[in-house]
């Protein structure tokens, strides 16, 4: 296959890795761009038959490496205890947009994280060596996705990564699924938008009482671009040692 070729094969195709919350929103926003979709999670295709059907003759379930092979770009939105089970081969040499946050209640503790050796960003990039990490959608509720894209005004969301070529093309698709960027910076920088940080999920809430009363009532309301890098300048480090979720 020669390059045009692979792009052409390529073009309008997203493999996804995780099929919950976040992993289903981003497939519905790429249904919606006249993306086909590859969806695979840890427990094989048959399980996501009920979902295929939702979704539509344009989505497909698979396995994990089918998912990383679909398109240029794979979807990562599994948890962090999953990455080292992932066959890494698969993902070589590929850039990978990635949704995770660390979730103690989830994850236990990972000690790099808590002493703030190393962003959540930079820790995926160690488990995933050879891949080009960038970080997007990880400071969104899953809900406040689909009613978000597509905003008027339009939404932004942050990426970070390390790599600028890798950075903006992970800002085409992004903008391809409804959603303006701001560049967060490296991976090293993306503490300013993990958990806690001033700039995470609550930013996008139509009300910050409501949404701390019950984060899924609450619809979200659009955050520009120039808004978003004001929020962004003001964000802080957590202290993510006291993290108690
Ligand atoms: N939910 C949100 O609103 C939100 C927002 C922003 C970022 N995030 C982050 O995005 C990541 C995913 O969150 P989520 O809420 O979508 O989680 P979730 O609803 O629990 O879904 C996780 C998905 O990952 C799959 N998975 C787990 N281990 C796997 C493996 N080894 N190989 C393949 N697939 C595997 C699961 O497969 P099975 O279905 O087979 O169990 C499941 O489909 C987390 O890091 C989370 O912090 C979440």
């Amino acid at each position: 296959m020669n390059d045009h070729d692979h792009q052409e094969n390529t073009m309008k195709r997203i493999g996804i890795i995780g099929s919950g919350a976040i992993g289903t929103a981003i497939a519905r926003l790429a249904l919606a761009a006249d993306y086909d979709v590859l969806i695979a999670n840890s427990r094989g295709p048959e399980s996501l038959s009920d979902l295929i059907d939702e979704l539509g003759p344009n989505a497909q379930a698979g396995d994990v490496r089918a998912a990383a092979d679909f398109g240029d770009i794979p979807v990562l939105a599994v948890p962090l205890t999953a990455y080292p089970d992932l066959p890494h081969d698969a993902f070589a040499g590929k850039i990978i947009l990635s949704t995770g946050n660390y979730y103690p209640y989830r994850e236990g503790r990972i000690a790099q994280l808590d002493s703030l050796e190393s962003t959540t960003a930079e820790y995926e990039q160690a488990l995933l060596p050879n891949t080009v990490i960038v970080k997007a959608f990880n400071n969104i509720v899953a809900h406040h996705i689909p009613n978000l894209a597509d905003s008027a005004p339009r939404t932004a969301l942050l990426i970070a990564g390390d790599d600028l070529e890798a950075k903006a093309r992970v800002s085409t698709l992004v903008d391809a699924l409804g959603f303006d960027t701001v560049d967060g910076g490296t991976l090293a920088d993306s503490w300013r938008f993990e958990p806690e940080s001033g700039a995470y999920t609550r930013i996008y809430a139509a009300s910050t009482e409501g949404f701390a009363a019950d984060y899924l009532a609450d619809p979200g309301a659009p955050v520009p671009a120039g808004r978003l890098r004001e929020i962004l300048a003001a964000s802080h480090r957590p202290d993510v040692a006291a993290r108690q979720f």
